[in-house]
Parts: C-alpha cells; structure tokens; sequence
C-alpha cells in the first residue's frame, strides 16, 4: 500500500516541519492539493509554495490539481518539482491532450474523477495513465465524510484496469480513516490519501505507522 498524507491537513505556518514527519516516517508520497476558487470552491495553495515544500520533501511530489485549464500550468508544477500530476476529468475537454503534456513533461500522469462521475467515462484513456485519483468526497476541503458507494467503484475500476491490461494506480482520496482504510484496500485500492486522519492526530508518525500495518 502507498500511503499519502495530505498536506492540506498540515499546520501551515509550519509546513516544514510537516514536511519532515513525513520524510522520517514510513509514508511513501507527498499529496498536494491545488485548488483555484472555480473548479473547487476552495483556495489552497500553488507551485510557489510546492517548490519551498520541495527543499525540504524526500519523497514522491503527487500533485493534485483541482483547477480549470490545467494545461496552462504543468509546465510550472514540473518545475516546482511535482513528480505526477493528476488533473480531473470533469475539468478537461481535451483530458488526451492534457495527459500527452503531462507525459511529455516527464511527469506520472493522473486523472481524477468526481464522486459524480461514473467510471465508464475512463475506459477511453484508461491505459494512458499512470493513476486514478477517485475522489471519495466532493473536492475542496479535508475532512469531510467518505461516501460508501465509493467502494462499489472501487471495484468497478478495478475490474477495468484489469480487463484493459492498464497498470494505472487506484488512489482514493477523501475521508479515509484508520477505521475504513482496511475496507477501502480490500476492494482494490493501491494508494491511500490522508490528510485529517494524520494530521489532526495526536501522533501524526505513529498514525502512519498505523496505517502501513494495515
Ligand atoms: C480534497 C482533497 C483531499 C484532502 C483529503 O479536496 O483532494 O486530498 O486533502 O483530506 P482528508 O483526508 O482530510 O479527507
Ligand atoms: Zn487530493
């Protein structure tokens, strides 16, 4: 199991010290959420903070992107030092096109999909990408609640990438919790993204450990 904090969950006035739990703990990748106030109604942060956060992170950069015309942008998270950059699907006309770039950029390429959006809708470019980000709640804000049916897709994506020969990661990204991660592997999941459930906990290390035992 991959297991990526969030750091949207993190005490933001001390983002290096946030940094520095997860390089010494047995986490596997940093997740980094980019919102811009129209895909999401949320601000979060943007490549200039990435590229600090990058001085200090040892680990893999999995970079989020809940932003409209993300195309303008990769060129710049490459930069900041994102080592894969998921965009969503609901906010790519030209989701190819977008993963080309990606790809070309030297960057893991990913597609996010809403809690809305059936995941029939990936079987086009499904063996074009490296990961599936399934959002578990409604993009924009941490610790909001896991929605169940999110394990009935997992399945379904699952039987997908099997079926299409792709070897595209399944991370699930939204109110995942000690008590339902063991769940959510179960029904296929290879990445787990956690930013309340570790940041907001007494121990946030421990917690992970935690996790990685699962
Ligand atoms: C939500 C973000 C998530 C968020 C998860 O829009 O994409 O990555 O940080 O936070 P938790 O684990 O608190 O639900
Ligand atoms: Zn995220």
């Amino acid at each position: 199991m991959i297991l990526a904090p969030s750091i949207l969950a993190a005490d933001f006035l001390h983002l290096a010290d946030a940094c520095k739990i997860v390089n010494e703990s047995e986490a596997d990748w940093f997740h980094l959420d980019v919102m811009d106030g129209r895909f999401v109604p949320n601000i979060s942060y943007g490549m200039n903070v990435i590229k600090q956060l990058k001085k200090v992170g040892t680990k893999f950069f999995d970079v989020h992107l809940m932003i409209l015309e993300p195309e303008k942008y990769a060129d710049e998270f490459k930069d900041a030092g994102a080592d894969g950059l998921t965009v969503h699907l609901e906010a790519c006309p030209n989701l190819h096109r977008n993963i080309q770039q990606i790809k070309s950029l030297g960057m893991k390429a990913g597609v996010a999909i809403n809690p809305h959006s059936p995941i029939i809708l990936l079987n086009d470019i499904i063996a074009d990408i490296d990961l599936v980000n399934l959002m578990s709640v409604n993009p924009g804000f941490g610790a909001q609640s896991f929605i169940p049916y999110s394990i009935q897709k997992i399945k379904d994506l699952k039987k997908l990438i099997t079926e299409s020969g792709s070897s595209a990661k399944i991370e699930i990204d939204g109110g995942v919790s000690l008590q339902n991660a063991k769940e959510i592997l179960n029904a296929g999941a290879d990445v787990l993204v956690a930013g309340n459930a570790i940041f907001n906990s007494v121990d946030p290390k421990e917690t992970i450990k935690k996790f990685k035992m699962l």
